[in-house]
């Protein structure tokens, strides 16, 4: 009905009023709820002065781990946000690939409202029907036959670290409580990669910066060049390896895809170990290849996979997926998470997941990576300092031979925001699925404008 209602609103347009969600609308069916008094009204436009206030004091009192671009963000619709001195900005950073329906979707608010009315968190000590019915969801829908839930991308790639350990030791026919017990327990990952910043994760992320200050890493991690396969045959080893970790796509690394032959060859390798095949879809999974996962570009299946970002639409849940044989060897106290899986967070991403999982959705992410990628090469291409334009689905990057900076400040400037990858010298594009066709190619000519500013031929 909410769907129906949200449907019809956006035929008749109101979904594109800039100052207010449709969500009256979506939530007349509700009972009578709060939320529907909490409807977006214009926030208060506020001057250059009060942005420098709310920096300065961001600045006092939150412990300074980024590098936070000047701007003060108020709100958003859609593809678009705003700053609170009212610049308009086409987001093509969807809070780093997470905002997958944009922001203030109607759908997305209506049932996190819904939710919010009934029951917003439990602890994992009683069951709920939004976890059973999100987990539902990704085994029908994937090659695995067991859902974990989590709270982030880096806390998924830890559950999975833990589980292709415990998966080794119950392989190797020890008892996996013994302090004495041995097993397999290296994880491989490779050049470029990035898993994310807890200890687990971090050991198994490429950039050396991230780790050293943090030292010592986790023992047993082996690296291999990516895109290598007689790298990665040389630090595979039956006997000593529990997991294989690989981005189908790599993100952070520079939006880099694997090759065909390089997952097929590392599937054959891991078979031939006895090792887990991990697939990290933290970025390029749930559509934002086009596919709903990732690795269905390449035909592979893993043991494995990690999710997180755009999985509840903004809301924090990461998820690993799980073959049966893997799952079997987890017992409850195992592993485990205060906050995951919550029914506020598993019923929006319900909704998000059903939203995204339409082949017509999908299609369109398809359609719009190749208008973006078409409209970089035709805007961006000429400029000396271009050397490719990359990637798949909305997952794009333009690799430059100079540091991408400057091109990322001149775009803001020009309200787009992009964000940086790789080495920083890759402009990252990784917009909401639902960017527009009009908002593709703004996009494309404010960037072509930029580098001509900022690298002029
Ligand atoms: C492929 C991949 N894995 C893991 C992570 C870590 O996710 P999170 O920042 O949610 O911990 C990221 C984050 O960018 C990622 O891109």
């Amino acid at each position: 009905m909410v769907q129906l209602q949200h449907r019809q609103a956006q035929a008749t347009g109101a979904r594109a009023s800039r100052f207010r969600c449709v969500v009256p609308l979506a939530t007349a069916t509700l009972s009578p709820s709060n939320a529907i008094k909490s409807v977006a009204k214009a926030p208060a436009v506020r001057d250059a002065e009060y942005t420098k206030k709310v920096i300065g004091e961001e600045q006092k009192y939150v412990l300074q781990t980024y590098a936070r671009a000047p701007v003060v963000i108020s709100h958003g619709k859609g593809a678009k946000m705003w700053d609170i001195e009212g610049k308009e900005y086409i987001d093509m950073a969807a809070g780093i690939a997470v905002n997958a329906l944009g922001h203030s979707d109607a759908q997305w608010f209506a049932a996190l409202a819904e939710q919010a009315e009934k029951l917003a968190h439990t602890s994992n000590l009683y069951h709920t029907e939004p976890q059973v019915e999100l987990a539902k969801r990704l085994v029908e829908n994937s090659f695995a036959d067991k859902a974990f839930f989590c709270n982030t991308g880096t806390e998924a790639n830890e559950g999975a670290i833990k589980f292709a350990r415990k998966w080794a030791r119950v392989q190797a026919g020890v008892d996996p409580y013994s302090a004495e017990a041995t097993a397999p327990y290296e994880l491989v990952s490779f050049t470029s990669c990035f898993h994310g910043r807890t200890m687990g994760a971090l050991a198994l992320t490429y950039k050396e910066q991230y780790k050293t200050p943090f030292y010592p890493m986790m023992p047993g991690h082996r690296l291999a060049e990516y895109n290598k396969l007689d790298s990665a045959r040389a630090v595979i080893e039956k006997g000593k390896t529990a997991a294989v970790f690989v981005e189908p796509v790599q993100g952070e690394g520079g939006i880099t895809p694997s090759e065909i032959e390089f997952l097929k060859g590392l599937r054959q390798l891991c078979d031939e170990a006895g090792a887990l095949l991990v697939f990290d879809e933290v970025q390029c999974g749930l559509g934002r290849t086009g596919k709903l996962w990732g690795h269905e570009l390449y035909g592979v299946e893993p043991d494995m996979m990690t999710l997180a970002k755009p999985l509840a639409g903004g809301l924090p849940i990461g998820a690993v997926l799980l073959k049966q044989h893997v799952a079997d060897a987890m017992k409850p106290g195992d592993h485990g998470s205060t906050f995951a899986g919550n029914p506020l967070v598993c019923h929006v991403a319900c909704t998000v997941f059903d939203i995204i999982n339409d082949p017509a959705f999908l299609a369109a992410v398809e359609q719009k990576g190749d208008r973006l990628r078409e409209g970089l090469k035709r805007t961006m291409g000429s400029n000396p300092h271009v050397k490719e334009v990359r990637g798949v689905g909305l997952l794009v990057g333009v690799q430059l031979d100079m540091m991408a900076g400057g091109v990322v400040e001149a775009a803001r400037d020009m309200g787009v925001m992009v964000i940086t990858a790789g080495k920083g010298d890759v402009v990252r594009l990784v917009p909401p699925l639902v960017i527009t066709d009009e908002e593709i190619d703004k996009c494309c000519e404010v960037l072509g404008a930029a580098i001509a500013k900022v690298a002029p031929q």
